[in-house]
């Protein structure tokens, strides 16, 4: 992957409720920090744009640091051109329309506070359909049922190449934990790997990519 330019997004977002508290999800950032550093160790040139994660971001990659979806959103589209471009990161599909700029505080006989929730952009969405969309897209698909048609939906909705639909019910242990077992959704058809190490998940997918491009 010499001379070539690659975009990856990783980790979950944190959308402000207030300044001391958030909305988040259980994304550890291990899937996307290792497939921007197997691209990377195939001669890409890697920007990685990661939400807020405790792991380490690799060597021998860019990593711009994001909380919010918006940012991320900003951050990616900001370094467009790519030639590839892969959206690994939970991006929480709702903010708080109106983050309280002070804590909120308890009232005595106050009803606990509603949040009203209002849709983040979709950054996959958007690159998917952008006029400097890279010549390979490739997003994720978090599923919890059903994996192959709503990926199959997903690779058509957001004008990916490719979908990596995982199952991430809590039984898997896929979310947060070091292995996953991924299903390659492509209009060529579904390819099922067998359950392996996120690192071995990046290592066969950037090879895959590298074939693609060759
Ligand atoms: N994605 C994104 N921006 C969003 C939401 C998702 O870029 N606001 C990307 C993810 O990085 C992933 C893909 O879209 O590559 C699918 O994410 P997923 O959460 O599975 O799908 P959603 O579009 O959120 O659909 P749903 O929650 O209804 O399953």
């Amino acid at each position: 992957l010499a001379g070539k330019t690659a975009i990856v997004t990783s980790g979950p977002t944190h959308e402000p409720i207030d300044p001391v508290r958030y909305i988040a999800n259980r994304s550890s950032g291990r899937q996307g920090h290792a497939i921007a550093a197997a691209l990377a160790r195939l001669g890409a040139k890697v920007t990685l744009v990661s939400g807020p994660v405790t792991i380490p971001a690799p060597t021998d990659v860019t990593t711009v640091h994001v909380e919010r979806a918006e940012e991320m959103r900003d951050a990616v589209i900001g370094r467009l051109p790519a030639d590839i471009a892969v959206f690994v990161a939970a991006v929480a599909d709702w903010r708080v329309a109106t983050a309280s700029d002070q804590k909120i505080k308890k009232q005595p006989g106050d009803a606990p506070p509603a949040l009203m929730l209002t849709e983040n952009p979709d950054i996959l969405k958007t690159v998917g359909h952008h006029e400097k969309r890279p010549t390979l897209v490739i997003g994720f698909a978090a599923e919890t049922q059903d994996v192959e048609n709503n990926g199959r939906a997903k690779l058509e909705r957001k004008g990916a190449d490719m979908i990596i639909a995982n199952d991430v019910s809590p039984e898997t242990g896929v979310m947060g934990g070091l292995r996953n077992q991924v299903k390659l959704i492509s209009k060529d058809g579904v390819e099922a790997w067998p359950d392996m190490g996120k690192d071995e998940v990046a290592d066969r997918l950037a090879a895959m990519i590298a074939e693609k491009l060759a």
